[in-house]
């Protein structure tokens, strides 16, 4: 890091786990360039804005907060947009909000510092072209999270789902090289991080030439002090038979899998271009389930893709209900510019209202699966990792292997450690616990680094 001060950046990341992780590199760009990071925006030198391009209402927001953010500028401040919008919209933001001078998409940010420079001198700088290279090899990130560290293992994605405009925003799928990536995981858990979120669009389809997706989880989960080892997200269609049985084997590989449906009918699907059917998907939930015991399912789903019919509905819902999901995201489809969905017949374009109903209705059957389950719980011991305060205050938010949140009351001092707690009771979705035992004994993989481990 240099010493020079060269002033303050403040960044605000929107969209998925991607982004946040390409913030806490943008910050590390910055960082040893000389820049201080503020976690407010008020009169910071550098105003960023890391977004994201998914669906339309992502990108009504950010226009909405740049707007908003004007008032946080002073005279010398500059604001930049960077990520997936401004990889999709380009020198088209620069005419849309004048305030802003630099826009950037996610593999421009090694030339961020530069960028930087030039918009604080006054010109506007723009870079959107891709670089299949890019991994940011060479960059320290700044972590903002101290317990669970993100690690990019892929970028871009080869699937080209036809609703989807990350393809184009994120340019084709490369993936790091496992050695890096060993390198890095070994690098937070020196610093006292137990628990790892490999990253990737479709991230079990990691290949870096050499070794896959199961080679990778077991390099990860070898390494010591990682207590905890997540993935997201995966494709269906990349569940091989060798990164089942690695997830199974590893024991620091958490029993929770993110595996998004996006529709529970097969004539959907294949509009979608998703390449596999409703039994495909089945047989894959099966093929986890009989060798993971006690694996949590989460998901994504879209509603009102373009021909979707009241028994395509009706199929997701008996999807729903027939792997039992744990949580949903679920999503009314929106029409990106570009995406070859934007190609089929108006006449299958679905009616807003008809969207918005179905939305509700699937929300409604995820959270009573969701509540029926977790009610089921109530009086369980299970591990937990303190992760942090949570939002309103008094309690601790951990988080159990299967991905599950529980409250407890305790003390800062808990923070980024493991207990045991009893599940005491249920919102139907969040559960508050007591602790058990502020001990749990660690499992084999990591039982030689013995109490090194800050958490244990
Ligand atoms: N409209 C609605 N939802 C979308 N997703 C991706 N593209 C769209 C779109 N155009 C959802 C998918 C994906 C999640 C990250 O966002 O469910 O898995
Ligand atoms: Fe988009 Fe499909 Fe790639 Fe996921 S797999 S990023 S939904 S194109």
């Amino acid at each position: 890091m240099t010493s020079s001060r060269k002033g303050t950046v403040y960044i605000e990341t929107y969209g998925c786990q991607m982004n946040a992780s390409d913030s806490e590199l943008m910050l590390g760009k910055l960082r040893a360039d000389g820049y201080e990071s503020v976690t407010t925006p008020d009169r910071a030198d550098v105003i960023l804005l890391n977004t994201c391009a998914i669906r339309d209402h992502a990108e009504q927001r950010v226009l909405g907060r740049l707007g908003e953010l004007k008032a946080s500028m002073s005279a010398t401040s500059i604001m930049g947009v960077t990520g997936c919008m401004a990889q999709r919209l380009g020198p088209k933001l620069l005419a849309r909000a004048r305030h802003v001078s630099l826009v950037i998409g996610p593999d421009g940010y090694r030339a961020l510092p530069a960028l930087v420079e030039r918009a604080r001198a006054g010109e506007k700088a723009t870079h959107t072209t891709f670089d299949f290279e890019e991994h940011y090899e060479d960059v320290a990130p700044v972590r903002a999270d101290r317990v669970k560290a993100w690690i990019p293992v892929q970028r871009g994605c080869d699937y080209k789902c036809t609703y989807c405009i990350v393809p184009t925003t994120r340019g084709p799928e490369r993936s790091r090289r496992l050695d890096d990536v060993v390198r890095e995981v070994a690098g937070v858990a020196a610093s006292g991080t137990t628990e790892v979120v490999l990253l990737g669009q479709t991230v079990n389809s990691y290949r870096d030439g050499g070794h896959d997706f199961a080679d990778l989880l077991r390099a990860v989960g070898a390494v010591d002090g990682i207590r905890r080892l997540r993935f997201t997200s995966p494709h269906p269609n990349d569940f091989s038979d060798r990164v089942i049985a690695a997830m199974a084997d590893v024991p620091a590989v958490c029993e929770h899998v993110h595996l998004p449906m996006q529709s529970g009918s097969s004539r959907v699907l294949k509009r979608m271009l998703r390449r596999y059917t409703r039994e495909d998907y089945m047989a894959c939930v099966e093929r986890l389930r009989s060798r993971i015991s006690g694996l949590s399912i989460t998901t994504d789903i879209i509603v009102g893709f373009p021909g979707e019919d009241d028994q395509d509905f009706e199929d997701t819902l008996s999807a729903v209900r027939e792997v039992g999901f744990d949580d949903a995201f679920t999503f009314r489809f929106s029409a990106r510019e570009g995406t070859p969905a934007t190609r089929l017949p108006v006449e299958l374009t679905v009616p807003e209202e008809i969207a918005t109903a179905r939305l509700e209705r699937l929300i409604a059957t995820v959270r009573s699966g969701a509540r029926e389950r977790n009610a089921t719980l109530l009086g369980r011991r299970c591990e937990v990792l303190v992760e942090k305060w949570a939002r309103r205050g008094e309690l601790l938010q951990c988080r159990t292997r299967d991905f599950r949140t529980v409250l407890i009351p305790g003390a800062d001092s808990l923070v980024g450690r493991y207990l045991t707690v009893e599940l005491t009771g249920t919102t139907g979705s969040t559960f508050t616990g007591t602790i058990v035992t502020e001990r749990t004994p660690l499992p084999m993989a990591v039982r030689s680094i013995g109490d090194a481990a800050p958490a244990a």
